[in-house]
């Protein structure tokens, strides 16, 4: 993204080098790794609460992420069993596969969220 690595910023900000602030993305908030994907059990999923996200892989190689916000009510999804994401509140199911309501009182879909994967690790885009 940047030809500017992150130690020549360190470095330059430490010389006192005025100049526009350009972070790697590696680094940046929005570039951090949400998962790696050798840690996405194909067949299943995992719900990483602190990125508010779902990473499922219903077929080998293939991924997919969703939000973790149920859309019944808004509780956060608490597990990935038996190719279904589980919300604990009132007990909706959705597809690992298409993120669908399966199982209510939920019937709207889980949204998915764009994504990268780079490097063996998947970045939100
Ligand atoms: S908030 Fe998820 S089932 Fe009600």
């Amino acid at each position: 993204m940047s030809n500017v690595s992150r130690r020549n910023l360190i470095c330059a900000a430490s010389v006192g080098v005025v100049g526009p602030l350009v972070i790697d993305d590696a680094a940046s908030a929005a570039g951090r790794a949400v998962i790696a994907v050798a840690d996405v059990p194909v067949g299943g999923g995992v719900v990483v609460t602190r990125r508010g996200v779902v990473v499922t892989q219903p077929r080998r190689g293939r991924f997919r992420v969703f939000s973790a916000t149920c859309t019944h009510a808004g509780c956060t999804v608490a597990s990935v069993v038996a190719r279904r994401i589980n919300c604990p509140c009132h007990g909706s199911k959705f597809a690992i596969s298409d993120g669908s309501a399966v199982a209510g009182p939920a019937e709207a879909p889980l949204p998915q969220r764009s994504f990268k994967i780079r490097r063996g690790k998947l970045y939100l885009t």
